[in-house]
């Protein structure tokens, strides 16, 4: 089966990439990325020669039919990705999540190939931290930041092509990812390398908001799962039942990492900062028989301390241009 991965630069798509050649060598795997700030080629060093990487955008209309023409299946990950930036300037998140799907389903539809498009549990919206609720396939779109309108926006065209044009796609909505290779511009990666650089954890608010972690192999496994025993036209939600609140994860880092349970620092909240999110993931349990190998956060954290103490040389370039993002935000 050939396989063009969009996004493969990124965090979740390089370790997509790296999965796959492991468990499935029989995919041929094509990686479409832009190569933005987020995209990195050195995430992908342990696969060169076995994989062929184009750079490129997938809102480029003419590179995106003559690549979705010559594979089978294309794995959707590409996108802007970081809530903060998209309160900062949302255009490159309306082009690329928007248009960008726009170009990619119409690709899809002329030449009659397989997409599966990886969103994420932000387009419902934020519960209540009391809440017993958790978010399922019904759960109506409700998203509160440019980032997650522009992904509810990208599942919505999925859903309108799978309805009136019967393309052959699969949605899967995820939780937070973490684990190597993720940009220090996200939580739990920004607070390990500050860690590691002697600063201290900074925690927006109170830090009583609530995510539902999962393992980016945990994620990729469930998505391979979609791929190969999903029905097509479904949407999937994908979840490792594992709500923590964001002091409860600097206080592991903390603890993992051998400094003091005071050790952090309040910053300036985010502006509309969703409470909660939680998954329910029995659909997909069900139906693929997938579930979580990370059971144990603390393992998992562990193991993406370990890969960050290991591979400053990955992290390191683009370190202080993040925390210049950060400072000129007051974050
Ligand atoms: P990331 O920012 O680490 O990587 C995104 C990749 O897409 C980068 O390599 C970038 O260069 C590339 N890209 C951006 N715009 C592009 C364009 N126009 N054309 C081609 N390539 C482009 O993001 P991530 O965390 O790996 O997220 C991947 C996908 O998973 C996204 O669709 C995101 O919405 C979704 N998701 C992420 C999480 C999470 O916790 N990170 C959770 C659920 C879903
Ligand atoms: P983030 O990794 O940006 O993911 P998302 O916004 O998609 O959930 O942030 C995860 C949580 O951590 C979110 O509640 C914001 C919070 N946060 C901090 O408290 N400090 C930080 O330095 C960052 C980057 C995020």
């Amino acid at each position: 089966m050939k396989v063009l991965v969009t996004g493969g630069a990124g965090f979740i798509g390089a370790n997509f990439v790296l999965r796959v050649r492991e468990t499935r060598p029989d995919w041929e795997v094509t990686v479409l990325d832009a190569l933005t700030y987020a995209g990195n080629r050195a995430s992908l060093a342990p696969v060169e020669g076995q994989i062929e990487f184009v750079e490129g955008s997938i809102a480029d209309a003419d590179l995106v039919e003559r690549l979705v023409a010559a594979t089978d299946l294309v794995v959707h990950f590409a996108a802007e990705s970081h809530n903060d930036n998209s309160l900062d300037n949302p255009w490159p998140f309306m082009e690329s999540n928007i248009i960008g799907t726009y170009r990619l389903l119409e690709a899809v539809r002329k030449h009659g190939k397989r997409i599966h498009h990886i969103s994420t549990d932000e387009v419902y919206g934020d519960l209540e931290l009391d809440d017993p609720a958790r978010f399922t396939e019904s759960t109506p779109l409700n998203p509160s930041s440019p980032y997650s309108a522009s992904k509810g926006a990208a599942d919505l065209l999925v859903r309108a092509w799978i309805r009136s044009f019967r393309i052959q796609a699969t949605l899967s909505n995820c939780s937070n990812n973490y684990g190597p290779r993720q940009h220090v511009e996200k939580f739990i990666p920004r607070q390990i390398t500050g860690i590691l650089d002697g600063v201290r954890p900074k925690l927006y608010g109170a830090g009583a908001n609530v995510r539902d972690w999962i393992h980016v192999d945990d994620h990729n496994d469930a998505v391979i799962a979609i791929i190969e025993r999903g029905r097509l036209g479904e949407t999937y939600l994908i979840g490792a039942d594992g709500e923590r609140n964001n002091r409860e994860i600097i206080a592991l880092l903390l603890e993992l990492m051998g400094k003091p349970a005071d050790w952090f620092e309040h910053v300036n909240d985010r502006p509309g900062h969703d409470l909660r999110y939680a998954i329910d993931s029995s659909k997909l349990r069900a139906e693929t028989g997938w579930a979580p190998r990370y059971q144990d956060i603390r393992a998992g954290l562990r193991q993406t301390i370990d890969w960050y103490a290991a591979n400053e040389a990955w992290w390191r370039t683009t370190k202080a241009a993040t925390e210049q993002v950060y400072a000129r935000l007051g974050r």
